[in-house]
């Protein structure tokens, strides 16, 4: 009960397992680990697939023979354990040229270094069976005012998605892109802030086609927002390409935590949202197993995020299945929200026409608390 399986589509992303602890007050705290080790171990876990950086992999600036070298353990994990890589995306952000980001940078050279380098990790991910190419442009922003014309930077970052998506038609890859956004960390502001700023940005593009979103938890909450509305959003678009799930407590620094710490109740809704909201892509875990922890409490932590994804989507399942809670939506007109407005054929006159009774509609509550009561005592164990 509650284990992983493949069917559950869980993805892990290398560099969080992998993460050492290098955090702002301190250096690493655990030993780096082998890709082809997390591959085991995950694949032991139950889940289906992994995700990386090209520096997650092989170093920065690596020739080809190195790239080859690091790609092939990881390659032969794979065939072993019969994991996929749904998604790769690209370091933009570690290395000091990226002091001021990639595709927005002031420096036109290192912006035509950063189109280089996603292009070469768009053929990666192509060779590697990805359909995803996610894009967190974490240091694509600014911390003072006059620093950064932001909209020469959107332009900037326009032509860079342009290019790209270009690219992918040119080669006839199957691959398309998901912006990650984030308001900040590392950078102070952080261009394309929240999943409405993206969405937006998206439209101004030459292929929109090709571009959606890959929403964090974390991210969204930092910006006090609420997740899952944000994911059924961006459903309604047609824009939810991938997700990051983690765990994040109110608006802080992006916590990372396991998928179902933090926000309990956002992670419920969360969860009912991508099961009953039509999206069909990979469970993608992003987190970070906390500093106190050793490679024994990173794998307890990885586990977590996969059996409380699975305990939550039991109790969102009864949550929808059960008798009183089909009762309680329906004295709370939540299927009457599903009904036009005006209907077809109808005109202004008939809209105008309608004879109604503020005063005694007035009257009526809503009977959202007895709902919500239900929904929390699924959540708390008790139904
Ligand atoms: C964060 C982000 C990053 C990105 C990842 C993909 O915590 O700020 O989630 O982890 O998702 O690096 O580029
Ligand atoms: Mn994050
Ligand atoms: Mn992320
Ligand atoms: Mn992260």
């Amino acid at each position: 009960e509650y284990t992983a399986t493949r069917e559950d589509r869980f993805t892990f992303g290398l560099w969080t397992v992998g993460w050492q602890g290098v955090d702002v007050f301190g250096g690493a705290i655990r030993p780096p680990l082998d890709p082809a080790e997390a591959i085991h171990r995950l694949a032991e876990l139950g889940a289906y697939g992994i995700t990386f950086h090209d520096n997650d992999v092989f170093p920065f600036g690596a020739d080809e023979a190195t790239k080859k070298a690091h790609l092939a353990p990881l390659r032969k994990a794979l065939d072993e354990t019969g994991l996929v890589v749904p998604m790769i995306t690209t370091n933009l952000f570690s290395h000091p040229v990226f002091r001021d980001g990639g595709f927005t940078n002031n420096d036109r050279d290192v912006r035509r270094f950063a189109l280089r380098k996603a292009l070469d990790n768009i053929d990666l991910a192509v060779e590697m069976g990805a359909r995803i190419f996610v894009a967190w442009g974490g240091r694509e922003g600014a911390e003072s005012g006059a620093a950064k014309d932001i909209r020469a930077a959107l332009d900037r970052y326009a032509e860079a998605f342009n290019l790209l998506g270009q690219y992918v038609v040119d080669q006839g890859y199957d691959l398309r892109f998901a912006i990650e956004p984030k308001p900040n960390e590392p950078r102070g502001d952080i261009l394309l802030p929240t999943i409405g700023h993206a969405l937006a940005f998206i439209n101004e593009l030459d292929h929109p086609e090709l571009v959606g979103l890959n929403p964090e938890v974390g991210h969204e909450e930092m910006a006090s927002l609420n997740y899952a509305h944000g994911l059924a959003q961006a459903l309604w678009h047609g824009k939810l390409f991938h997700a990051d799930l983690n765990g994040q407590t109110g608006p802080r620094y992006d916590q990372d935590l396991r998928f179902g710490a933090g926000n309990a109740r956002g992670a419920f809704w969360t969860v009912d949202i991508l099961e009953h909201g039509g999206y069909d892509g990979p469970r993608h875990f992003d987190f970070k197993p906390p500093r106190t922890e050793d490679m024994d409490g990173v794998w307890a932590s990885a586990e977590g995020c996969m059996r409380n994804y699975l305990i939550l989507r039991e109790k969102s399942r009864a949550f929808r299945a059960d008798p009183e809670v089909q009762e309680a939506l329906r004295l709370a007109r939540v299927d009457q929200l599903g009904v036009p407005t005006v209907a077809e054929g109808e005109t202004i006159e008939d809209l105008r026409a309608e004879a109604f009774d503020p005063d005694a509609a007035a009257e009526r509550g809503m009977g959202f608390e007895r709902l919500d009561q239900l929904a929390l005592e699924h959540l708390y164990g008790v139904r």
